[in-house]
């Protein structure tokens, strides 16, 4: 008996970037094959290399030369939101900074006020092409995190819209909650009672609920103060919830080595983050989230530390942060493109970024974001002759398939 009779598709002729090498190189096996059974990867390899196919029992696949990489990953959104911000991008352009208008009321929690009044019907018909755009460029996995609602109700609609979300595309949902993404202006000037409900109230009725996989908060002067994230920090960990972080974005408040003390799974912007946080990171293995579309959308001039981070070997993730305020952007093959010319990374490892370290953000290592045996059939098929043009062209969608757990969602002939 050969293996292949379990086999349910076998892609042949296809040149495959596994992304199993991290983002040293493509991992790349040119005239490859790669075969499918029940949901997982079954077999990868040279097509010389094949064992011999029963026809009648798998369907094959020719994929004439193209490239087969694993499904995108988007390991950094806020697509469930209400309304939108483009009236503070008019002020922005007048010379107002996202901080002046984030103080003058606006910011956060102006989207905080249409989300709330947002039905979970008007929320999920509002991020489904959203989620929709991500999906035709090759996304098969997405974080989400809450942040909107900022009290319990609306943070528990928001997550549930999340999760709605999973229903109507096959796309595979990871939540996040961000309670402390900023303070309600009902508790303006009195941040610890706020705290008091993210963690008393609003946490436990996540958890009761299931309706996260990891908690986040927003260190900064315009969000939460270090001790008051240790506080979220604390009641995470108490509920067994991996850590996220949106840290060092806009100042060096030092949340990216407070996150590694509590093994958190990443630190999100990371901009002003130094050496001593990047070795805090590389020591507790967190990834470190690069979001070059809000980098581009606030027109920052502080890069992250690309050669430090590299120096250390701390994992880069790539995401959209796809959200109304920084990074109205949804769009991962732009992140692709800009992480190399705004944030000169090799083309390999923004690719990474947005398959294996993507994963690796989101505690997906061991079955996202590669090609390797075992892993899921998440895979995305590619009109291209080589990888790097995934980052060095933008506005043609050369994805012709996408197959999620082994299934194919999405078949484009022109592309
Ligand atoms: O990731 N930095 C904080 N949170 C979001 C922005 C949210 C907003 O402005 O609506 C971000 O950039
Ligand atoms: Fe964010």
């Amino acid at each position: 008996m050969t293996l292949s009779k379990h086999w349910q598709t076998l892609y042949t002729n296809v040149n495959l970037a596994t992304m199993t090498d991290g983002a040293n190189s493509y991992g790349e096996i040119i005239k490859g094959a790669l075969a499918i059974s029940e949901g997982k990867i079954a077999w990868l390899g040279k097509v010389s290399d094949l064992p011999d196919v029963d026809s009648s029992v798998v369907d094959i696949i020719d994929g004439k030369g193209q490239w087969l990489t694993p499904g995108l990953i988007d390991c950094h959104t806020h697509l469930v939101y209400g309304g939108n911000r483009a009236n503070e991008f008019e002020m922005r352009l007048q010379g107002k900074s996202y901080q002046e208008i984030a103080n003058a009321g606006g910011g956060i929690v102006s989207t905080v006020s249409a989300t709330r009044k947002a039905s979970e019907q008007e929320l999920l018909a509002s991020a489904l092409p959203r989620l929709t755009a991500l999906h035709q460029q090759g996304v098969t996995t997405v974080e989400i995190k809450s942040g909107y609602g900022l009290d319990t109700l609306n943070e528990i609609k928001m997550l549930k819209v999340a999760g709605l979300l999973a229903e109507e595309l096959p796309v595979t949902i990871k939540r996040t909650f961000l309670g402390a993404h900023a303070l309600p202006t009902e508790y303006k000037d009195n941040a610890e009672a706020y705290l008091d409900i993210v963690c008393d109230e609003m946490l436990p009725q996540v958890v009761s609920e299931n309706l996260a996989d990891a908690v986040d908060v927003f260190c900064e002067g315009i969000g939460f103060s270090l001790e008051q994230t240790k506080r979220v920090f604390d009641a995470a960990k108490a509920h067994n919830l991996p850590i996220k972080v949106h840290a060092e974005q806009l100042s060096n408040l030092g949340a990216s080595e407070l996150a590694a003390n509590y093994d958190a799974l990443s630190s999100d912007h990371i901009e002003f983050l130094d050496e001593a946080g990047i070795k805090a990171m590389k020591k507790s293995g967190m990834t470190a989230v690069l979001l070059p579309g809000a980098f581009y959308f606030l027109r920052e001039t502080q890069l992250p530390p690309i050669e430090l981070l590299r120096k250390h070997q701390v994992p880069m993730a790539v995401a959209t942060d796809a959200n109304p305020g920084t990074s109205p952007i949804h769009n991962i093959h732009l992140m692709l493109n800009m992480a190399c010319t705004l944030f000169r990374l090799t083309p390999s490892e923004a690719l990474a970024g947005i398959t294996c370290y993507g994963a690796k953000a989101l505690g997906l290592s061991e079955s996202k974001g590669q090609l390797a045996v075992g892993y899921d059939a998440d895979i995305a098929l590619w009109n291209i002759e080589q990888p790097a043009e995934l980052c060095y062209q933008f506005g043609v969608n050369p994805l012709s398939r996408l197959i999620q757990n082994g299934q194919q969602v999405l078949m484009n002939e022109s592309a």
